[in-house]
């Protein structure tokens, strides 16, 4: 397994313990579930009821970004064919729990090989097969803007055309004065620390201008602590095995779409002028 890597957006949650010591012992136990937030099963089953409503299968292939300890991927990986799904994340030790506890626990061993779960702290998910699904569940929310931004440029190159990629965040409302901490469900966020939250507009913003992603606001999902889900849908293939034409031809018509809704939305402000 690689080594841990200092991560980015604060590196949630810490190792497991600081000493390194413990690791094992605290794995064993089960200790590891608690570092990734409350409600085990049911935020595992949340994001899995999620998934199979917007259309994954059990063909589908899957990637699941801060993929933590497995609280999904226990659920998902029972349910998608053998290899489908794969988890990237920070933290070395909670890949390990997945492997040596979550998985023998579950039984699931076959199903989600080792080579399925990487620990990157730049969200490289280059595993050589183009994802139908994507989800950050819970990882937005502790990450800057730019990490974002990484995030989305990483996985516009990983997953098929048509692709989808959920990510819930802790939302703030357009008209907040941009310094301030907004009060969520249980707690409060804030625009320049973890957990941190974001306008609707900040996450279009950081997708549109890294890849070609169609960008959807969901809203609510049922997320016991508030989070809201935002879906991208890769537009084009913006893989480097693309032909130039082919992406020219794409860009031409992103850039045609993009000049359509411009004009619609200035006849609509001339038309409420008048
Ligand atoms: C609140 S936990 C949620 C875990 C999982 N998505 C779930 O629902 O159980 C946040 C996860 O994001 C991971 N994470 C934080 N920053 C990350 C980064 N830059 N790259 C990958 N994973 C990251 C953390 O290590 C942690 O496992």
């Amino acid at each position: 397994m690689p080594p841990t890597t200092p991560g980015v957006g604060g590196a949630f949650p810490p190792r497991l313990d600081l000493t390194g010591m413990r690791i094992d012992e605290q794995i064993a136990a089960g200790e590891h579930r608690g570092k990734v937030g409350r409600a085990w099963e049911h935020t595992g089953r949340l994001q899995h009821e999620f998934l199979v409503a917007r259309g994954m299968t059990p063909s589908s292939s899957l990637l699941d970004v801060g993929c933590g300890a497995l609280r999904a991927g226990i659920v998902i990986a029972g349910y998608l064919e053998p290899g489908r799904y794969y988890g990237i994340d920070v933290n070395e030790s909670l890949i390990r729990a997945a492997l040596v506890h979550e998985l023998p626990l579950a039984g699931l061993e076959d199903r989600v090989p080792a080579e399925n779960l990487r620990v990157t702290d730049r969200f490289e998910c280059d595993f050589g097969i183009p994802f139908d699904f994507a989800i950050a569940q819970s990882v937005f929310t502790h990450l800057p803007l730019n990490h974002i931004r990484l995030c989305l440029f990483q996985l516009s190159r990983a997953m098929a055309p048509g692709g989808r990629f959920f990510a819930t965040f802790f939302e703030a409302p357009p008209d907040t004065p941009y310094d301030r901490r907004v009060k969520q469900v249980v707690r409060r966020t804030w625009p320049e620390r973890d957990p941190y939250h974001y306008r609707r507009a900040d996450l279009r913003w950081a997708a549109e201008t890294v890849a070609d992603w169609d960008v959807r606001y969901i809203g609510d999902w049922g997320h016991p602590r508030g989070q809201v889900m935002m879906e991208y849908t890769l537009r084009s293939r913006d893989l480097p095995g693309g032909s130039l034409g082919e992406r020219v031809q794409s860009r031409a018509a992103t850039l045609r779409r993009r000049a359509r809704s411009a004009r619609a939305r200035l006849s609509r402000r001339v038309r409420a002028r008048r």
